[in-house]
C-alpha cells in the first residue's frame, strides 16, 4: 500500500485502525481531525484506498493525515510505541480473527486494543481475561451511526482502568460535545473544523462487559423510541387518514418542544421525502418489513434473564419480528375480520394529534424507565457500580437516542443517584400525571380503530402494574401451589416462611412448609 504522507516507519503515527467501514472510516477522519495521525488497514485494500483519497481530499494542501498499511505487520511498524490500535470489525468471531493476527504479527504485550464494534458483552468480558497475557483488551462501544463517528459519538468504554487513563484524551477529543450550561449538543459537521469545546459525551462506564451492557441498553431503548414513534405515525395514517406530509409536519412539530430529539428530527424528514421515481412519498414505497441486528434482542432476553421488567422494549423487537412476516400479513389481511376506522371532523382531529403527543412522550418515560431500571439490575448482580447521572450525560448529544429529555434524565440521577425508577422521579412523575389521560384515550382509539400499537400498550401496561399495590400474582401463586405445589407466602406472616394449601383434599388445609 502506498503511503500518502512523505514519512514512513521513522515517523509512527498515533494510533492504528482496523476495519474501515462506513463507521471504522468515519472514526479514522474523525481522529485526523483532532490532530491525531491514524495508520489504517483493512483486508479489503480498496476500503484502505478509499480512506486514504477521503483523506486527501478533505486535507487540501495539508499534508495527508493518515497511513494506509498493507498487513497487519506493516500496521505495527507504522504506529508509535506503546500501541494503541482500535477495531470496527463486526462483532463476534472477526473481532477473535483481528486480535490472534495482531499477535501473530508480533504485538508488544503492552498494546492497547480497543473494540468499538456492538460486540456482545459477555464476549467483552471473556476477551479481557482470555487475552490478557498477550495484550491490554479493552471495549468501547459507539454510538451515532457514520455521522456521529465523523463528527462526534457518544462513546461508552470500559475495562482495565490503567488503560482507560492512557486512551482517555483520545476517547474526550473525538467524541459529541454538550454544552455545559444548557446541556444542548454542540456541533460542527464540516471536516477538518471539530468542536473543541464543550463536555465530551463520554465517561469511563466501568469493568469490561459493562460499557457494552450499556450500549446494548441504549439500542434496546432506540428500538423503543423508534417504534413508538412508528406507532404514532401509523395512528395518524390509519385513523386520522392523514398524509405522510402532514404527519411529517406534525412530527416537525413535535420536535421543537418536550419531544425534541434525533430520532423526531429524522423521521419527520423521512416521512417529508418523496420518491424520485414515482412521485409518491418515499415511505409508501418503501417495504414494511424491519430489519434487525441484534442489540434490540440481546437487550429482551438480557432483561428477561435478570427479570427486570422491559416489556416496551421487547414489544419492539416482537414488532419488528411480525413487520418481516410480510407474505403472512399479506395473506391474513384478506381473512381475518377488524374494525374499520370512522371518520373524524377536524376538531378530533386536532384533539386526536395532541393526545398522541402525549401519549408518545408518556410511553418514551416508560421505555427509558426500564431499560435505566435493567442497567440498575444489571450493575447490582455484576458489581458495576454504574453512574446513571453520568450514562444519561453521554447520551445527550452523538448517540442515536440524543434528546433535549435525556437532561432530565441526567438532572434526576444528578437528584437521586439511588432512584430506583425514573417514574419515581418528582419530574417524570408529574409528568405522567399530567398527561396519562391523553395516553389512555390515545391508545383506546386507536384500540377501538383496530390500529396496533404495542409498544404503546406495553408502557401503559408497565406504568399501571408498577404503580400498582396488588397484583393477580396471588391468584397465579395460587394456581402454581394448586397442580405443583410450589409454595406461597402469606401477607400476613414473615416472607421467609412458605405455605401450602392442599387444594384438592376436603378441607383444604393449609401446611407451612
Ligand atoms: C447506534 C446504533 C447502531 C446501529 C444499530 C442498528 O447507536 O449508533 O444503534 O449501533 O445503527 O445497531 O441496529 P439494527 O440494525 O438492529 O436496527
Amino acid at each position: 500500500m502506498t503511503n500518502q504522507t512523505a514519512t514512513t516507519t521513522d515517523a509512527k503515527c498515533d494510533i492504528g485502525f482496523i476495519g474501515l467501514g462506513v463507521m471504522g472510516a468515519n472514526l479514522t477522519l474523525n481522529l485526523a481531525d483532532h490532530g491525531y495521525s491514524v495508520a489504517c488497514f483493512d483486508l479489503d485494500t480498496e476500503k484502505t484506498q478509499a480512506i486514504l483519497e477521503k483523506d486527501q481530499a478533505e486535507s487540501g494542501d495539508q499534508p495527508a493525515r493518515l497511513i494506509g498499511c498493507d498487513s497487519f505487520a506493516d500496521l505495527l511498524s507504522n504506529i508509535a510505541a506503546p500501541h494503541i490500535i482500535m477495531l470496527s470489525v463486526p462483532a463476534g468471531a472477526p473481532v477473535d480473527a483481528v486480535c490472534a493476527q495482531l499477535i501473530e504479527a508480533g504485538l508488544p504485550r503492552d498494546s492497547i486494543v480497543i473494540d468499538t464494534g456492538n460486540s456482545l458483552w459477555t464476549d467483552s468480558v471473556e476477551r479481557e481475561a482470555r487475552l490478557s497475557k498477550d495484550l491490554v483488551f479493552f471495549s468501547t462501544a459507539v454510538s451515532g451511526g457514520e455521522v456521529g463517528a465523523r463528527f462526534g459519538p457518544s462513546l461508552m468504554p470500559a475495562g482495565n482502568a490503567d488503560a482507560w487513563a492512557r486512551i482517555e484524551p483520545v476517547m474526550n477529543a473525538i467524541a459529541a460535545k454538550v454544552d455545559p450550561t444548557s446541556g444542548l449538543p454542540l456541533e460542527s459537521f464540516e471536516p477538518g473544523k471539530p468542536v473543541t469545546e464543550g463536555e465530551p459525551c463520554v465517561t469511563y462506564i466501568g469493568p469490561a462487559g459493562s460499557g457494552h451492557y450499556v450500549k446494548m441498553v441504549h439500542n434496546g431503548i432506540e428500538y423503543a423510541d423508534m417504534q413508538l414513534i412508528c406507532e404514532a405515525y401509523h395512528a395518524m395514517r390509519s385513523t386520522l387518514a392523514m398524509t405522510p406530509a402532514e404527519i411529517a409536519a406534525v412530527f416537525s412539530e413535535w420536535n421543537k418542544g418536550k419531544l425534541n430529539s434525533y430520532l423526531m428530527e429524522i423521521s419527520a424528514e423521512v416521512l417529508a421525502q418523496t420518491d424520485a421515481t414515482t412521485d409518491v412519498p418515499l415511505v409508501d414505497m418503501i417495504l414494511d418489513r424491519a430489519g434487525q441486528k441484534g442489540t434490540g434482542l440481546w437487550t429482551a432476553v438480557g432483561a428477561l434473564e435478570l427479570g427486570s421488567p422491559a416489556q416496551t422494549i421487547a414489544s419492539a423487537v416482537f414488532a419488528r419480528s411480525l413487520s418481516a412476516l410480510k407474505d403472512e400479513r399479506r395473506v391474513a389481511s384478506q381473512q381475518l375480520s377488524g374494525p374499520v376506522a370512522a371518520p373524524v371532523s377536524e376538531e378530533e382531529k386536532a384533539v386526536a394529534i395532541s393526545q398522541l403527543e402525549q401519549a408518545l412522550y408518556c410511553s418514551k418515560i416508560c421505555a427509558y424507565a426500564q431499560g435505566f431500571q435493567l442497567m440498575a439490575t444489571a450493575s447490582n448482580t455484576h458489581n458495576w457500580n454504574l453512574n446513571f447521572a453520568e450514562i444519561a450525560k453521554i447520551w445527550r448529544a452523538g448517540c442515536i437516542i440524543r434528546a433535549v429529555f435525556l437532561q432530565s434524565i441526567t438532572d434526576a440521577f444528578e437528584k437521586d443517584s439511588q432512584l430506583s425508577n425514573l417514574l419515581l422521579d418528582p419530574f417524570f412523575n408529574e409528568q405522567i400525571a399530567e398527561y396519562q389521560s391523553d395516553w389512555r384515550q390515545a391508545i383506546a382509539k386507536a384500540t377501538i380503530a383496530g390500529v396496533p400499537c404495542p409498544a404503546m400498550m406495553s408502557a401503559l401496561s408497565y406504568y399501571d402494574s408498577y404503580r400498582t399495590d396488588v397484583l393477580p400474582a396471588n391468584l397465579l401463586q395460587g394456581q402454581r401451589d394448586y397442580f405443583g405445589a410450589h409454595t406461597y407466602q402469606r401477607v400476613d406472616k414473615p416472607a421467609e416462611e412458605a405455605y401450602h394449601t392442599q387444594w384438592s383434599t376436603p378441607g383444604r388445609p393449609e401446611v407451612k412448609v
